[in-house]
């Protein structure tokens, strides 16, 4: 095991320090530190008599450590420690919230300096000073510290809250506020555990090279998709958990189908071949666009970014020269401008069943299972995704045994279901959800509906994790007819985990992945707690001619804050009286799942959005 380097700031009496330094093994070195130089401790007896503890054991200790500055403490070469301890944090008896936290986000900021990568911050506080729902009670945020928040100036966020026990380090008695011999109330202390948070960065769209009938073409993720475009997760070396979830529910259906497993393409569709649709599950109107462009470049990078490459075995890309797209009015646009084509990204898998079950060696009887990453428009809502994970089984029969089939394919796939959704997991706690098939109006399909108790009590969710299609009459093939089941995964696998955020199932960190191994379920407990929430009111002026279209406003949302915001709230409409002009007024809350969110970094969010909203929406922000 490599070496641990251990640093403690702001310490008092050092009583801390020595208590800690007798607990390592020789595999630790601790660097205890003080603001105040030698001759201010000289009269304090508890700090000589542990500063002595210290000196025999061979500890470093260094006077004069402003925690602010830390870069000015320690040389580049003797930087990088494992672990940093603020135990306490104040700024003296007269010392107010904001200069506290003041004090904090330069500690915070000034530990980037000076903190391993897989390193981690202590920040010790009293009940209620951070401001989070783990103190009880919770204090108000204004009122607070906004721990989380500081920290997040430094890019860091909370991964773990434990009770500060006092009596767990022997010894240890916590200094009042500077020159002040009055103990700390240390009751119902809470020690925050900080780690680094991923840059921004890694959410930029990122560039695509695709060769399509022989040619080659880039193209860019749509802003609104950045980091959601070809990631691999169902891959077969994958160990994400949507892949685990789908390899269970495929082992599952083959012990009563004989089945088939179909490759999927990449998600690029083009424009013909979408009439199969039906109309009520797929709407391209709501789908993602791509502008493809005609790249003969050898260049692996574009922009600094580098390219990934990939081949797609659609053949009907050689029709890309049909350059016309639909628009949401219902007209059609003309294209035309040579090497450029635009195509969509599929919103279901659906799209693919026509050539499925036309194909030569399609058997009816058999399980035909396609499994592969959709897109599609949506408002910004808890439990509905831009980007998620479909599962599409296939089942054609005579019509003479439809009787037998379907009631059979539905009750298997309830026992399925059923049995994911309902186990004890390891820690001894159980899963409870239900599952049902919903028949609807028309008699022929169903929505498969569950009743989640998994994301906590008192937190019953009733969620439409996919649909059965029976009655497709667009699909149609000699006598037979089709039962289509399509699953959607990823809120499959927010049930089974309890994940109650479905961005974190995107996230580029690696941490994540770490919490699920194989054959285990067990309730998945985020890296990131209790991230920050920023809410900011816009409201503008619509053109009247031009409209407004709600779903492109969450779009652009989507896009401009790199997917930070978690709920747009309509606040109302307001006519004015003489001129008769419309104006609109949302709320936004900006939180993330796993990344440090700065106020700095929503405010200029915020910013773009309204440039972006006046240009690409034609209303006037107010
Ligand atoms: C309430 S005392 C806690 C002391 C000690 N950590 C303990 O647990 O007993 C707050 C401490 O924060 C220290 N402090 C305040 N500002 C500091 C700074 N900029 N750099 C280092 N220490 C600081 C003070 O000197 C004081 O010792």
């Amino acid at each position: 095991m490599a070496p641990r380097r251990l640093l403690l700031v702001g310490e008092g009496n050092f009583s801390f320090a020595a208590a800690l330094s007798e607990t390592l093994d020789s595999n630790a070195s601790l660097t205890a530190t003080c603001i105040q130089h030698p001759v201010e401790l000289a009269r304090d007896p508890v700090a000589q008599k542990n500063l002595l503890r210290l000196r025999e054991r061979g500890t470093e200790v260094r006077f004069g450590v402003d925690c602010t500055q830390l870069a000015n403490a320690f040389e580049p070469h003797d930087r990088k420690f494992d672990r940093i301890y603020f135990n306490f944090p104040h700024c003296g008896r007269k010392a107010g919230v904001a200069k506290n936290r003041k004090l904090l986000a330069k500690f915070f900021q000034s530990c980037v300096d000076v903190l391993a990568e897989e390193g981690e911050v202590h920040v010790a506080l009293c009940r209620g000073q951070g401001g989070t729902p783990a103190d009880k009670p919770q204090r108000e945020w204004h009122n607070s510290w906004q721990v989380v928040a500081m920290a997040a100036l430094g890019g860091l966020i909370l991964s773990d809250v434990l009770p500060f026990s006092c009596e767990a380090v022997p010894g240890y008695k916590c200094t009042g506020y500077r020159s002040q011999d009055k103990s700390f109330r240390t009751e119902g202390a809470l020690n925050h555990i900080f780690t680094w948070s991923l840059p921004f960065e890694g959410s930029q769209p990122r560039v695509f090279r695709i060769k399509l009938g022989g040619q080659w073409f880039s193209f860019s993720e749509p802003k609104a998709l950045a980091g959601k475009l070809n990631r691999g997760f169902l891959e077969a070396s994958s160990c994400h958990p949507i892949q685990i979830l789908n390899e269970k529910l495929i082992v599952e259906l083959g012990t009563t189908f004989p089945f088939k497993r179909l490759k999927c393409s990449f998600p690029l569709l083009p424009l013909k071949g979408t009439s199969v649709l039906p109309s009520w599950n797929c709407d391209i109107l709501s789908s993602f666009w791509i502008n493809l462009h005609e790249d003969n470049s050898d260049s692996e990078s574009l922009n600094g970014e580098t390219i990934q490459e990939m081949e797609d075995f659609l053949v009907s890309f050689s029709e890309l020269s049909l350059h016309k797209s639909p628009r949401r009015d219902g007209k059609e646009v003309h294209e035309g401008i040579s090497g450029q084509a635009k195509v969509w990204l599929r919103s279901s898998l659906l799209v693919h069943v026509q050539a499925i079950i036309q194909a030569p060696d399609f058997l009816p009887g058999s399980l035909y299972i396609l499994s592969g990453p959709v897109f599609q428009k949506c408002h910004i809502l808890p439990f509905t995704m831009p980007a998620f994970h479909e599962t599409l089984l296939i089942l054609g029969f005579n019509q003479s045994l439809k009787d037998n089939c379907l009631p059979s394919l539905l009750n298997h796939l309830t026992g399925i279901l059923d049995s994911l959704l309902t186990q004890t997991l390891s820690d001894g706690s159980t899963l409870s959800s239900s599952v049902e098939f919903v028949p609807q109006p028309n008699r022929n399909d169903y929505i498969i509906h569950v009743k989640s108790h998994n994301f906590g009590p008192d937190c019953a969710k009733d969620l439409i994790i996919g649909s059965v299609i029976t009655s497709v009459t667009s699909i149609t093939h000699k006598d037979q007819c089709f039962v289509l089941v399509s699953i959607n995964l990823d809120l499959l696998a927010m049930i089974v985990w309890g994940i109650s955020d479905w961005r974190i199932l995107w996230t580029f960190d690696n941490r994540f992945l770490k919490k699920f191994l194989p054959g285990e379920i067990e309730p998945f407990k985020s890296y990131s707690l209790y991230p920050p929430c920023y809410v900011h009111d816009i409201s503008f002026w619509l053109d009247e001619e031009k409209g407004f279209d709600e779903l492109e406003f969450h779009t652009v949302a989507r896009a401009v804050s790199q997917d930070t915001i978690i709920s747009i709230k309509f606040l109302g409409r307001f006519q004015h009286p003489k001129t008769e002009q419309v104006s609109l007024c949302y709320r936004l809350t900006y939180q993330t799942c796993d990344k440090a969110l700065t106020q700095q970094q929503v405010a200029s969010m915020q910013s773009q959005f309204r440039k972006e909203i006046q240009q690409q929406l034609h209303v006037i922000p107010r």
